[in-house]
């Protein structure tokens, strides 16, 4: 059963490597990023408040974002695996996972670190589209859908986030490499970190991720 965490900066590929290995192993995977946008889509009440932090490019609280994780856990298709993208952010949050697993007697077997310089990820960022209606995403260059602005999959319109500007982008590192990084060596003691060369291509990362698993 593979209980997967993958854990990298803003555009090192998390969505995009997340997308294949879900369909591949047969397992859900749960992005918190995902979760809210929908929220905001569809303009709940949640997503609303959501808003001022997820288009801001600040972290949501901990305490919104564990209810909307332990719901996500509890659902049937979580019991034989599951793939973590975007949870845990900081070291509260991969404490409260690492419970919450554990009651569940279940515990991450592998942690996927995609390594990547900053410089590398701000172009990701910038040419980075998603389908509004499915959350495919594309690289206008490195991964164009065959017609432009269109999604391949279900024809639903690309859009551009809202925090995929470069103050934003910015931001996100900032809070990503004070926050987010130290998590991975909490994991490392664990012996279950592995690192992953992302900035070969799409791919070839996915070939690197197939091997270690
Ligand atoms: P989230 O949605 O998780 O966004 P993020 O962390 O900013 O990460 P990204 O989605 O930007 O990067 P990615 O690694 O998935 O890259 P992708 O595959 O798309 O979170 C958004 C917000 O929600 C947060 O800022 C926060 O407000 C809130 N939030 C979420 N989780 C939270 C939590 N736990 N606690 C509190 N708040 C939370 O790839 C990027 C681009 O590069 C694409 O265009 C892709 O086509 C391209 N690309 C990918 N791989 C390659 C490659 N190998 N070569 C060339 N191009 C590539
Ligand atoms: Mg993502």
């Amino acid at each position: 059963m593979q209980k997967i965490l993958l854990i990298g900066p803003q555009g090192s590929g998390k969505g995009t490597q997340a997308e294949q290995l879900a369909k591949t192993y047969s397992i859900p995977h749960i992005s918190t990023g995902d979760i809210f946008r929908q929220h905001m889509s569809e303009k709940t009440e949640l997503g609303k408040l959501l808003e001022s932090f997820v288009n801001e490019g600040k972290l949501v609280p901990n305490d919104v974002t564990l209810e909307i994780i332990k719901e996500r856990l509890a659902q049937d298709d979580c019991a034989n695996g599951f793939l973590f993208d975007g949870y845990p952010r900081n070291i509260e949050q991969a404490e409260s996972i690492d419970v919450l697993l554990e009651n569940l007697e279940m515990t991450f077997n592998h942690v996927i670190s995609l390594e990547i310089p900053r410089e590398l990820v701000i172009e990701r960022l910038e040419g980075r589209r998603t389908c509004a209606s499915c959350g495919k995403i594309y690289h206008i260059r490195f991964n164009p859908p065959i017609i432009d602005g269109i999604c391949d999959d279900d024809g639903g319109k690309l859009y551009q986030r809202e925090d995929d500007t470069i103050e934003k982008i910015a931001s996100r590192l900032e809070t990503y490499y004070t926050q987010t990084e130290p998590i991975i060596d909490h994991y490392r003691e664990k012996g279950i970190v592995s690192e992953i060369d992302a900035t070969l291509d799409i791919s070839e990362v996915f070939a690197k991720i197939q091997e270690v698993l």
